[in-house]
C-alpha cells in the first residue's frame, strides 16, 4: 500500500529546495527562491489597462547591431523598457508608450485584437503607477500569476529579471527600488515557440500569448509569513502536521496557528532559518471528499504579519490497483479541461467567473474530477475545484517531442514542476502531479521524465504521480492493446490515452480490443474521444456527427469498463477549443470538436451518455 498523505512534511520544498533554475542567458539573481504564498495577501492589484507596443523585430531590446540593449552600461533611450519621453523639440525617440494601443490584463493578446489573433513575437506592457502605502521597514514584492511565454521584466529602466514558462507564478522583491510617484513597470512578453522550451514547438492548443494572469503588488512586514504546509499525516489518528516559513527572521520568533473550527492553537517558535513545524490531532474533523468538500480556516500570526487560508483535510493512497481516498476506494469521474474560456470563443481563462463555468459545466454530468491539462491551471480553477468537491489532476507541459538531451530545457521544466507544487501543495484537492503527456519512448525521455519524478518525490511525496502514456499492440496479437512503458515505474497511477475509433480504426474496431496492462496499481485512462460539430448530425459513421462520437462513447465506456484496476478517466475534453491543427472549414474553422459541449456550451449527444455512466458509477460508490 503506497500512502500519500497531504502534507508529509520532509517532502516539502524549502527544506530541499535548490536554486530555483529558468532557462535565461543570465541567471536571474532576483528571483526568489522560496515561494510566496500570494492569493489570500493584502494586495495591490496591477491589472486593468496596460499600454502595449507590438515589437516582432523587438526593435525595442536590440539596437540596429543586434545588441541588447539590457546589456549596455547606460541603455540608450531608444530601449523601449527606459520608458523615455521625447525631452527636447529635436529628441529622436520612435516609440511612446503614452500615445501607444492598450491591452487588458490579464488576458492573452489574441483574443482582444484581431491583428495579433495569430501573432507570435513579442508585445511589449507598460503599466505606470504609484508606491502603495508603506512602512519604511516594509518590504514589497511584485507578483506574476503567469505570463506566456518568456517575461523579461523592468522597473523604473532597470532589469529585476527574466522568466520562461507560461504558467507557473514568478515575482520579484522590489523593496527600495519604487519612487513615491509614477514608477514605470515595462514587460516585453515574447510568445514564441521554441524547439528546447517546455513546451516545445508542436501543440495542439492555441499559443496564447501576454499577460495571462494578475499582477499585483504585495507588501509585507519586514520579518514575514512566507510559506506554510498543513495536513493530515495519519489517517487513522487524524494528525495534522505542518510547518511554517518565516523570511527576515532571526530565530526565536513565536509563531501562532490556529484553526478555530477544530479549536486549535498552537504557538512555536522560528529556528535559525525561520522555520517552525506543528502538530496536532484533528480529533473529529471532517475529511475532504468530492462529497464533503468541507475546509477549515487556518490562520498563521507572526509579529504583526498574518497570513489566512482555507484548507481541505485528506489522504489519497493506492493499494495495489485500488486507488483510496481516505481509506476508501474511489473511481474518477473525470474530464479533460483546457484552460480556455471558449464561450467568448477562445481566450484564456482570465477570472474566477469563467473558471467556475467550466467547473459548473464539469459537475453538469456529475463529474468528481478534472484533468487540468496541458499546463498549470490558474490559482481561481484549482481553489474553486477545491470548493466544488472536483479532484485534481495538476501537469506541466512536458508534451510531445520535447528536447530531451538539453540540460537547459531539464531545467525548465523542473522549475515549471517546482512552481507548480509550491503553489498547490496546500490544495487538498490536487491528487495526481502530471510529469508529461503522449512523450515517444527512449532513453533520453526516461531519463529526462525520472529525474523529474525524483524532483516531484522530493517537493511533495504527499501526491501520486503519473503521465499519459501511450498505448501499443501485441506484435503477435493485433487485437491485444498493451500499456508498457519504462515511465510506469516511476508512476503511483497507470494513465494513458487511448484513440481507438478515432486515429486508430473505427468504433467498430472498439469492440474487438482487449487490454494488457501488466502493472500492480490502479489504472487510469486519460484521453479517448472524437470530433462532432455540435448540431451536425448524421448516422453513427459519419464522422464529424453527434452520432459519430456518441457512439464512439458508448462503445470506449464499455471497453475501458472491463479492464481490470480501472479507477477513472477523463475524455478529451469538456469544450471545443481553438486548435492551429484543425482546418477542416465549416467543421472545425480552427477548432478541436472533441468537446463533450461546443464551444459556446450546447451539449452534444455524447455528454448524455457521460453523465449515464457516471451517474451509475457515483451510485456503486
Ligand atoms: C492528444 C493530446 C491532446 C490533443 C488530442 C487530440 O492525445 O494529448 O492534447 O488535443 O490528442 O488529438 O485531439
Amino acid at each position: 500500500m503506497k500512502k500519500f498523505l497531504l502534507g508529509a512534511l520532509c517532502g516539502c520544498a524549502w527544506f530541499a529546495h535548490g536554486a530555483f533554475a529558468t532557462q535565461t542567458v543570465t541567471p536571474d539573481l532576483s528571483l526568489q527562491p522560496l515561494p510566496l504564498q500570494a492569493y489570500n495577501r493584502a494586495a495591490t492589484s496591477l491589472n486593468g489597462e496596460w499600454k502595449i507596443i507590438v515589437d516582432p523585430y523587438e526593435n525595442g531590446y536590440y539596437n540596429y547591431r543586434y545588441e541588447p540593449f539590457d546589456q549596455q552600461e547606460t541603455p540608450s533611450q531608444n530601449a523601449y523598457f527606459t520608458d523615455s519621453k521625447q525631452k527636447t523639440p529635436g529628441d529622436l525617440l520612435e516609440y511612446d508608450f503614452d500615445k501607444s494601443a492598450s491591452l487588458q490584463v490579464p488576458g492573452d493578446w489574441n483574443t482582444q485584437t484581431d491583428k495579433l489573433y495569430y501573432y507570435e513575437g513579442t508585445v511589449w506592457y507598460r503599466k505606470t503607477f504609484d508606491a502603495p502605502k508603506a512602512k519604511k521597514t516594509d518590504r514589497t514584492f511584485l507578483y506574476f500569476g503567469a505570463v506566456n511565454y518568456r517575461a523579461d521584466v523592468y522597473l523604473n529602466g532597470k532589469k529585476l529579471g527574466v522568466h520562461v514558462g507560461g504558467f507557473t507564478p514568478f515575482y520579484y522583491e522590489i523593496s527600495g527600488k519604487l519612487n513615491e510617484k509614477n514608477n514605470s513597470l515595462v514587460v516585453k512578453v515574447d510568445n514564441k515557440r521554441h524547439a528546447d522550451a517546455i513546451p516545445t514547438l508542436n501543440t495542439d492548443w492555441w499559443n496564447y500569448g501576454g499577460i495571462t494572469r494578475d499582477v499585483k503588488l504585495i507588501t509585507v512586514p519586514k520579518t514575514f509569513i512566507r510559506d506554510y504546509k498543513i495536513a493530515l499525516a495519519s489517517l487513522t489518528d487524524k494528525t495534522v502536521t505542518g510547518a511554517v516559513l518565516l523570511d527576515g527572521a532571526k530565530g526565536g520568533e513565536k509563531i501562532s496557528v490556529k484553526v478555530p473550527e477544530l479549536n486549535i492553537k498552537q504557538t512555536i517558535t522560528a529556528d535559525k532559518n525561520g522555520k517552525a513545524n506543528f502538530s496536532f490531532s484533528a480529533g473529529n474533523a471532517e475529511l475532504w471528499s468530492p462529497e464533503n468538500p468541507k475546509l477549515y480556516a487556518i490562520q498563521i500570526t507572526a509579529g504583526n504579519d498574518k497570513l489566512s487560508d482555507t484548507v481541505g483535510l485528506r489522504s489519497i493512497s493506492t493499494r495495489g490497483k485500488q486507488l483510496l481516498l481516505n481509506g476508501k476506494p474511489v473511481f474518477l469521474r473525470g474530464v479533460s479541461v483546457h484552460e480556455e474560456y471558449s464561450a467568448r470563443g477562445g481566450g484564456r481563462v482570465k477570472n474566477a467567473a469563467e473558471a467556475q463555468q467550466l467547473l459548473n459545466w464539469a459537475k453538469g454530468f456529475n463529474a468528481n474530477f478534472v484533468r487540468l491539462a496541458h499546463y498549470p491551471h490558474n490559482e481561481d480553477m484549482v481553489r474553486l475545484a477545491e470548493k466544488m468537491g472536483l479532484l485534481v489532476w495538476s501537469e506541466i507541459p512536458v508534451y510531445w517531442t520535447i528536447n530531451w538531451n538539453n540540460e537547459a530545457t531539464y531545467q525548465n521544466a523542473e522549475a515549471q514542476l517546482t512552481a507548480m507544487i509550491e503553489r498547490d501543495k496546500n490544495r487538498a484537492a490536487v491528487i495526481i502531479w502530471s510529469l508529461a503527456n503522449e512523450t515517444p519512448v527512449s532513453d533520453a525521455r526516461n531519463t529526462f521524465l525520472a529525474r523529474l519524478a525524483t524532483t516531484a518525490r522530493r517537493l511533495d511525496n504527499s501526491r501520486l504521480l503519473s503521465a499519459a502514456m501511450e498505448k501499443h499492440y501485441r506484435a503477435d496479437n493485433a487485437s491485444i492493446a498493451v500499456v508498457e512503458d519504462p515511465l510506469a515505474e516511476h508512476l503511483d497511477l497507470v494513465s494513458f490515452n487511448q484513440y481507438i475509433g478515432w486515429y486508430d480504426g473505427a468504433p467498430e474496431k472498439i469492440d474487438r480490443i482487449s487490454w494488457e496492462i501488466n502493472y500492480n496499481k490502479p489504472v487510469f485512462i486519460s484521453e479517448f474521444g472524437g470530433d462532432a460539430r455540435a448540431g451536425n448530425h448524421g448516422d453513427i459513421d459519419k464522422i464529424f456527427t453527434e452520432e459519430f462520437q456518441e457512439n464512439l462513447y458508448i462503445k470506449t465506456l464499455k471497453m475501458l469498463d472491463g479492464i481490470d484496476g480501472f479507477v477513472g478517466t477523463s475524455p478529451w475534453i469538456l469544450t471545443d477549443f481553438r486548435s492551429p491543427r484543425r482546418h477542416l472549414p465549416g467543421i472545425q474553422d480552427e477548432f478541436n470538436r472533441k468537446g463533450i459541449y461546443s464551444n459556446t456550451g450546447e451539449k452534444k449527444k455524447a455528454f448524455y451518455v457521460l453523465k449515464n455512466f457516471y451517474d451509475k458509477k457515483a451510485g456503486q460508490q
